[in-house]
């Protein structure tokens, strides 16, 4: 019998036992009581799929196109930061791994690998997440992307002020990493890390982001503008006035922000705002090919993983990557067969049953 992972939890269970303690705990880690964390998953598992029989589905097609650039599937790789905790190669195994499904990947500021030397490697497209880190530092980060090849900023606009996960203070967990984009600078770490540095809780710390420093980014860059993490109409509104070209719906795993819905009950209401100005993507709780296909329905053009990379990079580094990526393939295919579909890029809400009650009470702009 086939010892190999057959589902992304069998490389989450992997994971879990090959991964340090304290290096598991936050990969897994959400914030506070992780209501948000398995409420993207208990809202995926309460949309039911509508199957469709009697049609020729021989041939399904599941490529697809992100901001004009081709990719053979609508999952990506989520931003993440310090892959090197999962695997000594850090990003440029998840890289590999992405360009081994010809998928797209997003490269965090937090990196442990420089953006160039993930470049170096990547053969499918790569964007380059974005966190504010103040004018001199976001213009020097995105001046770099652009140079180095990235096909889009995706900026992360969902963390305001660092949010510390309670696992991770419990055990004073230390970031042992270099942060790659910014060797060789004098900054002290706080100043460039991510968004929950431990131990000290230091929730002084904030940049600020409005849509001002948005139109001054605009400026900066010829790339396309992703907003990550936008979560209600009002904003996707707002974003789509702003002229971005893209919003990662996103509970950023339920990491930040507790008490929040799903992502994928915000998607309906973030879709009709947007009018297709803006193509719109999910992440948050994808763990099945099934989940693929019920964003998608409800009008994402495609959705990330954010911890089965990290999965599958402990299991079996990029090999693993390219793992993860290959088994939710299979499953979005099968899921389009049994839909009766053969083109990815034409679901529609029909495919899905909606429950009664899901989205927010009358918005005005
Ligand atoms: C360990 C870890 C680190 C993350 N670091 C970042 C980051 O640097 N920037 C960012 O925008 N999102 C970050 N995220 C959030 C992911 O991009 C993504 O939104 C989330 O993981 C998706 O949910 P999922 O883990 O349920 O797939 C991180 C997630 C994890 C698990």
């Amino acid at each position: 019998m086939s010892n190999d992972p057959i589902n992304l939890y069998d490389y989450e269970e992997r994971a879990k036992l090959t991964l340090p303690h304290n290096d598991w705990d936050t990969i897994d880690a959400g914030a506070m009581d992780m209501f948000t964390t398995r409420r993207n998953r208990s809202a995926f598992e309460s949309l039911t799929l509508r199957p469709r029989f009697l049609r020729d589905i021989t041939e399904r097609d599941i490529s697809t196109t992100v901001l004009g650039e081709k990719v053979s599937m609508p999952v990506f790789i989520c931003p993440a930061g310090s892959h090197m905790k999962a695997h000594p190669e850090g990003e440029r195994a998840t890289a590999r791994g992405a360009g081994m499904s010809n998928a797209l990947m997003m490269l965090s500021t937090s990196s442990n690998c420089s953006m160039e030397e993930v470049a170096d490697v990547a053969t499918a497209p790569l964007w380059f997440q974005l966190y504010h880190r103040g004018y001199e530092l976001t213009e020097m980060l995105v001046h770099r992307a652009e140079e180095a090849g990235f096909k889009a900023i995706c900026l992360t606009v969902d963390t305001p002020s660092p949010s510390p996960k309670e696992r991770d203070l419990r055990n004073q967990y230390e970031r042992r990493h270099d942060l790659g984009n910014f060797r060789g600078s004098d900054r002290p770490r706080s100043e460039i890390s991510g968004t929950d540095e431990t131990p000290g809780w230091n929730v002084s710390r904030t940049t600020p982001l409005t849509w001002r420093e948005l139109e001054w980014l605009r400026g900066l860059t010829s790339l396309p503008l992703v907003l990550k993490g936008i979560r209600t109409a009002e904003d996707a509104h707002m974003a789509v006035e702003n002229g971005v070209n893209g919003i990662l719906v996103s509970t950023h795993g339920g990491r930040q922000m507790d008490m929040t819905m799903g992502a994928i009950e915000m998607l309906p209401e973030v879709v009709e705002a947007a009018k297709g100005q803006a193509e719109v993507y999910l992440d948050s709780g994808v763990r099945r090919g099934s989940d693929v296909i019920k964003a998608l329905a409800l009008g994402a053009r495609a959705v990330g993983i954010g911890r089965p990379l990290f999965w599958g990079l402990a299991v079996n580094g990029a090999e693993g990557v390219h793992g993860v990526l290959e088994l939710l393939r299979e499953e979005v295919d099968r899921a389009m067969s049994y839909c009766g579909q053969t083109n990815i890029q034409e679901l529609e809400p029909n495919l899905v049953n909606i429950p009664a009650g899901w989205g927010p009470g009358p918005i005005s702009f």
